[in-house]
């Protein structure tokens, strides 16, 4: 997400982006926070940083799921305050809603039941950055706004099978099948859950928009509103990927939230909607990631024996 919003920044110009990496400052510890803020004086601010995975590293690490995005979330809003930044676009996830929300979720639904088992401390979290907000919009004034994104995707995704989200675990799974010459790749649960997706670049598009257009003190969904199964997007996949697979669903396996569709009336009534559809979003995600193996950049892809690409995307 945040290197997509720096692609999208740079695009529009802006030649003053400071970017707070890990290598600089642990946006877990408050001091060094401080220190990073009160030194370079941001005047709008992308929160995009957290501990971020799927569903496998949700259920193994919800210690780091839910410390991490607290103090992170917790850290910067601060400081931001205390060097009066002039806004501030807080990203959470659609993760913050009730396990059994009425679909399509609006933003009213937050805190109205319980959440979903497998990410809730992350959830936590989450829901947390969103008070932080109206909290220091509330007793200080503050013009900081948050923004809830469904699943991402897209160029800079992380590909590591132990903590990837489903759709790039997918390509990697099908990209793999295909080198190796297997007829059939298996996919965790009953793959009748459904998921919303929006490519990455299309967020950051909406990122800025929110930095100019909105205000307010509620959180503002960001999606297509669009969803479809995982047998569909495993479907979808392979045929861009590894067409004439078979693919096998591994039941035994946790599913998740049963379905997670955004209500983006909110944003649409901002006048902000998508523009990339999801078959031509995977394309030009397989598109970069086959580019990028022939260079060994892919994060997360490190392990194993050298995949060469040998095929491009349609
Ligand atoms: N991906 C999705 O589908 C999705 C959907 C909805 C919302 N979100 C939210 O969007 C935000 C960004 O997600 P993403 O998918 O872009 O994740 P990502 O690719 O893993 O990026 C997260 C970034 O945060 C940095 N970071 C993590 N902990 C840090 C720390 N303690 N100090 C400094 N930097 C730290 C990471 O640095 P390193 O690279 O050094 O680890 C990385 O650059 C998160 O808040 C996430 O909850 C993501």
């Amino acid at each position: 997400m945040g290197s997509a919003i720096v692609r999208r920044l740079e695009k529009e110009g802006y030649s003053e982006l400071l970017l707070a990496s890990r290598a600089e400052v642990d946006l877990r510890d408050q001091a060094a926070v401080n220190r990073w803020f009160a030194a370079n004086r941001p005047e709008y601010v992308f929160l995009a940083a957290g501990t971020v995975g799927g569903i496998w590293a949700n259920s193994t690490r919800p210690a780091e799921f839910i410390y991490d995005n607290l103090m992170i979330h917790a850290t910067v809003v601060h400081a931001a305050w205390r060097t009066g930044v002039k806004k501030l676009l807080y990203l959470g996830s659609s993760c913050i809603y009730p396990r059994l929300a009425e679909q399509p979720m609006a933003e009213g639904a937050l805190l109205t039941g319980a959440l979903e088992p497998t990410n809730e401390p992350y959830a936590v979290a989450k829901i947390a950055g969103i008070k932080l907000c109206q909290a220091y919009r509330k007793q200080y004034g503050c013009d900081f706004v948050s923004a809830m994104p469904t699943n991402l995707y897209g160029p800079g995704d992380n590909f590591d099978p132990q903590g990837s989200h489903v759709l790039p675990a997918l390509i990697r799974k099908f990209h793999e099948a295909r080198i190796a010459g297997r007829s059939t790749v298996t996919i965790w649960g009953t793959g009748t859950p459904r998921r919303e997706f929006l490519f990455v670049d299309d967020l950051a598009d909406a990122c800025v928009f929110l930095m100019r257009h909105y205000d307010g003190d509620e959180h503002v969904n960001v999606g297509t509103g669009e969803d479809l199964s995982i047998r569909e997007l495993a479907e979808l996949v392979r045929d861009v990927v590894a067409p004439g697979l078979r693919l096998e669903f591994d039941a035994s396996k946790p599913d998740g939230m049963p379905r997670k569709r955004l209500d983006v009336s909110r944003l649409r009534g901002l006048g902000w909607r998508h523009r990339t559809g999801l078959r031509e979003g995977i394309e030009a995600t397989y598109r970069w990631l086959v580019a990028e193996l022939e260079t060994g950049r892919v994060r997360g892809w490190a392990a194993g024996p050298p995949v060469r690409a040998t095929r491009s995307a349609s």
